[in-house]
């Protein structure tokens, strides 16, 4: 899988790429991931990729040409599946878009910032606009981030234990169950007796009813999906 970040700070999606499950996932040549700083492609002396919007109002607008051109470039030596747009007025994120987006062989994502892209871009190329929840960020690269990191973790072989991802809270719009380690005994506080009992099918059990239980209590709107 191909994902490509258009960014014009890309600085702020540097340090996560150069962390963990990630990272490890671009070493293994699991995921190919590049980020595209917007800056060259901008107009003129200044490289400008930002003006007042028409019609007046606080906030800059991402211009239409220096992410038109990137674009392009980068559609003239890929095909993307998808040219995402991270916004606050998208789809907001869940674990089932990441499912679907984890199966696909090349995406763009647009980190906007300001007020937002020229309205234009989004017409023209973008396929999808994802929100990560009913809040306003700075800029996409964060939103951006956070959509590689669930999409990533779910390609087969990035996470060593491949069940893992799917026990994952969400993956059957059940919150995951209390987990525990070793000491048995913590200033008292007990692990659950069944979790060392050894019997599979009662441990499985337990999971499932904590399972129910924590999502009836927190997440209660889940259980209707
Ligand atoms: N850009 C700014 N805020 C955002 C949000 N909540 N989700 C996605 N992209 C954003």
């Amino acid at each position: 899988m191909r994902i490509d970040i258009i960014s014009c700070q890309p600085g702020l999606v540097e340090g996560f790429l150069s962390q963990s499950i990630v990272k490890n996932a671009v070493q293994s040549q699991l995921v190919d991931i590049r980020l595209h700083d917007l800056r060259p492609y901008g107009l003129g002396n200044y490289k400008q990729i930002d003006d007042y919007q028409y019609g007046g109002g606080a906030g800059m607008v991402l211009m239409a040409e220096p992410l038109a051109r990137l674009i392009r470039d980068l559609q003239a030596e890929f095909t993307y599946d998808e040219v995402i747009y991270m916004t606050p007025d998208g789809d907001t994120f869940n674990q089932k878009t990441a499912n679907r987006l984890s199966l696909k062989k090349g995406i763009i994502f647009i980190c906007g910032h300001y007020k937002g892209i020229d309205q234009r871009i989004r017409d023209m190329f973008v396929t999808r606009e994802i929100s990560i929840g009913d809040y306003v960020l700075s800029g996409g690269e964060i939103a951006a981030a956070v959509v590689t990191d669930a999409i990533v973790r779910l390609i087969p072989g990035v996470i060593n234990d491949e069940t893992s991802a799917l026990t994952d809270s969400f993956q059957d719009n059940l919150l995951a169950p209390p987990v525990y380690t070793r000491p048995a005994d913590f200033e008292g506080h007990l692990v659950p007796d069944v979790l060392l009992s050894g019997n599979e099918k009662l441990i499985q059990e337990w999971r499932m009813e904590k399972s129910i239980e924590r999502t009836t209590l927190r997440r209660p709107d889940l259980l209707d999906k």
